[in-house]
């Protein structure tokens, strides 16, 4: 049984899906919880849940980012574990994908990284380690149809990870990266939406997945949780696939 007793964490795209979840099964095996998100009324639904604390935040704004960690500071005295999961996606090809789009997705999935993740960085260097988990995407690794903008955003968020693994060790700051299969958030509902297809589809081939279904938001989180905990004290640079098998 693993123990995050004391650990303070901060987890974006905590609102809903994969964060909310997240949020819930860090703060059952003992953390504190910073839950920032775009979306007000499920950060704070989440926060209500968990007894964490919400920050309104884009994770793409620097101004916000800095308001997560000056709360976690101010509230628990720093931070422990960052998961950095906030993500949205956009359904085109290279020639459909407007400009605009391109930079949202990489502002939201890569930018949001590289900032959150240096305001907490030094801090956990000084105080003798910590955990950061970032999402990536099955697609980060094989890349997938009609999805240019976020199967390079999750590429890169994939060789970050491992960069930022190489930059930080010597610090005790182990960085990992979860790439979940097709998993049962709203982002899936989105992109039928944009696809313009029924919702349904995604779960309709369910059964002919490997383990005969697709992943829920909590198979993601206790993965998450795993890297948290001291139990991966040497789990540093792994892109763990958590996707039952199926094909990304
Ligand atoms: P979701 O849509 O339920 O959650 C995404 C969260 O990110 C939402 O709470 C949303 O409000 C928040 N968010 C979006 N833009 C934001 C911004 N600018 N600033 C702050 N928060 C923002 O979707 P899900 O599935 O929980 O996604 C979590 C992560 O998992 C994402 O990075 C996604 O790319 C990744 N993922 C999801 C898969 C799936 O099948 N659901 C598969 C592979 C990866």
């Amino acid at each position: 049984m693993i123990t995050l007793d004391g650990k303070r964490a901060i987890v974006t795209g905590g609102a809903t899906g994969i964060g909310r979840a997240t949020a819930r099964v860090l703060t059952e095996l003992g953390a504190r919880v910073v839950i920032a998100d775009i979306d007000t009324d499920g950060g704070q639904q989440t926060a209500k849940d968990t007894g964490g604390v919400f920050v309104r935040c884009d994770v793409s704004r620097r101004e916000d980012c800095e308001a997560v960690a000056a709360v976690a500071q101010e509230q628990f005295g720093g931070v422990d574990v960052l998961f950095n999961n906030a993500g949205i996606i956009r359904r085109s090809t290279i020639c459909e994908i407007t400009e605009d789009d391109w930079d949202l997705v990489m502002a939201v999935n890569v930018r949001s990284i590289m900032l959150m993740s240096r305001l907490v960085i030094p801090g956990m260097a000084a105080q003798g380690g910590g955990s950061i988990i970032n999402t990536g995407s099955g697609w980060g690794i094989s890349g997938g149809a009609s999805a240019i903008s976020y199967c390079a955003s999750k590429g890169a968020v994939v060789n970050m990870t491992r960069a930022m693994a190489i930059d930080h060790g010597p610090d005790n700051i182990r960085v990992n990266c979860v790439c979940p299969g097709d998993t049962a958030t709203g982002m899936l509902a989105e992109e039928a939406r944009q696809l313009g297809e029924n919702p349904n589809a995604f779960y309709a081939d369910a059964a002919d997945r490997p383990l005969g279904r697709i992943g829920q938001p909590r198979d993601i989180a206790q993965t998450v949780a795993f890297l948290a905990s001291d139990a991966a004290s040497f789990v540093s640079g792994a892109i763990i696939p958590v996707d039952g098998a199926g094909t990304a």
